[in-house]
């Protein structure tokens, strides 16, 4: 397709938001809530616009007023300010990220069950930009299983958590929890705002992703499967979406529901094939993040195998390499991404050599087995390369920050052969 650039839809350069990012900066009551102070100054000399939002007991904490005099608008600390009827919906709309410092036990279990109760909260149902939390809390809080649900609740859902760490807590209390730097807040904030800048880097462009392990069938009631959820596809979807792209995902698995995501079902490697070589002509950029079965039974069984016949002997034969036929099928500029599913070692080393056999573009290599890696979890860390000898590693993000430096890669090979917007143009 051409025409890949500005959001209108006409070709060239991408749209640059020329104004101060607008940050909406969330206060939740704890004792690290003063440490929001720090935030907020920080973000206002790097040139971000920031309105602090503070929920009941973050007052407890600190005023309002040190709020008011350092950010760029006074804080608000009602949904019943008496000035504007519905102050959440302009808040949520109007901001390119909103960033909680600290979010409490009490908040996170608030926000990932989608409570809309007080003007933060409402803020955060009503938005669709960015949302990191920084979680900040006791140890015994922090490690509580309800609260490691909500962070994981939340991580699925695209935000982005800057974990605590060791240190002093209140009291004489030492241990996991310490709100981060917020000099370290303000950068990842800052890095996330960068992003803000170029809305729409994927506008136009037509993305397809496989998503989720293939099914092949022994008998009518049994399958040789893996443990691939889809998660790390959708989030490619997902992100590439929230991007301006087109999205079609060829997936075994039922989707979360997405806004503006075309989902195709498939469940054998052999089906997802033929989905793939049909749709990836129309397409500038491909990622196979499904873990297809690399064999299948030769033979399928027309009725349920009985163990009265005894045990059956079940003989495999190879699936077709999916990524290698796309490979040598794909047309001019298109972009083709693979996964690299390995088990330990450089998996540079090995995703490069995958690389090269199957001849793609970009390879994401995750190590399966490491904690928090690879199949089923929320989280991933990966190192991408790309044919050129470029290479960027993402230590253990959520799959969508893993999506997101997937599609950074993409775009700078869209960009090389001119198919998407120059920076900054
Ligand atoms: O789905 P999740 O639970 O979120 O887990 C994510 C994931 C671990 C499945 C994902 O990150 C991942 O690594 N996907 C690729 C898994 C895989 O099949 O890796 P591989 O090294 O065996 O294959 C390399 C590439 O060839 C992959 O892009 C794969 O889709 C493709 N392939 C493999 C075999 C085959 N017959 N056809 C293919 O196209």
């Amino acid at each position: 397709m051409d025409g890949i650039g500005s959001p209108q839809g006409g070709s060239g350069s991408v749209a640059v938001v020329d104004r101060p990012k607008r940050v909406v900066l969330g206060v939740s009551g704890g004792i690290a809530s003063y440490k929001a102070v720090e935030v907020c100054r920080r973000l206002v000399d790097s040139g971000v616009h920031v309105v602090p939002v503070l929920t009941r007991n973050a007052t407890r904490f600190v005023g309002e007023i040190t709020f008011s005099a350092l950010a760029s608008e006074p804080a608000i600390t009602s949904l019943w300010n008496g000035r504007e009827p519905i102050p959440h919906t302009r808040l949520g709309q109007a901001a390119d990220l909103v960033v909680v410092v600290p979010a409490t036990a009490g908040f996170l279990a608030h926000y990932a069950n989608g409570f809309a109760d007080d003007i933060l909260e409402a803020t955060l149902v009503a938005t669709r930009a960015p949302v990191v939390v920084c979680p900040a809390m006791h140890t015994e809080m922090w490690e509580h299983p309800a609260v490691r649900d909500n962070i994981a609740t939340l991580r699925r859902r695209g935000v982005h958590v800057i974990e605590p760490v060791e240190g002093r807590l209140a009291g004489s209390d030492s241990g996991a929890g310490r709100l981060a730097d917020p000099a370290d807040i303000v950068a990842v904030v800052m890095g996330l705002l960068e992003r803000v800048t170029e809305p729409g880097d994927l506008a136009g462009v037509k993305v397809l992703v496989s998503a989720g392990g293939t099914r092949e069938a022994i008998d009518p009631v049994r399958v040789i499967t893996n443990r691939s959820s889809g998660k790390q596809g959708f989030a490619i979807a997902e992100v590439a979406v929230a991007r301006g792209a087109a999205v079609t995902v060829v997936s075994t698995v039922e989707p979360r529901a997405l806004r503006g995501i075309e989902v195709l079902r498939v469940e054998t490697a052999a089906e997802m094939e033929r989905a793939m070589y049909s749709l990836a002509p129309a397409c500038d950029v491909v990622v196979m993040a499904a873990a297809v079965a690399d064999f299948r039974p030769k033979l399928v069984a027309d009725s349920k195998l009985s163990k009265a016949d005894g045990v059956p002997e079940i003989v495999l034969e190879q699936t077709p390499d999916i990524l290698a036929g796309l490979a040598r099928r794909r047309r001019p500029g298109q972009v083709l991404v693979g996964f690299a599913a390995e088990a330990g070692g450089d998996v540079a080393v090995k995703a490069a050599a995958k690389m090269a056999a199957k001849g793609v573009d970009v390879m994401v290599a995750n190590d399966v087995l490491a904690p928090g890696a690879g199949f089923d979890h929320d989280t991933n860390e990966v190192v991408i390369v790309g044919s050129g000898g470029e290479q960027a590693t993402v230590g253990l993000s959520s799959k969508q920050e893993v999506a997101a430096a997937v599609l950074d890669m993409v775009v700078e090979r869209l960009r090389a052969v001119g198919r998407a917007g120059q920076e900054n143009s």
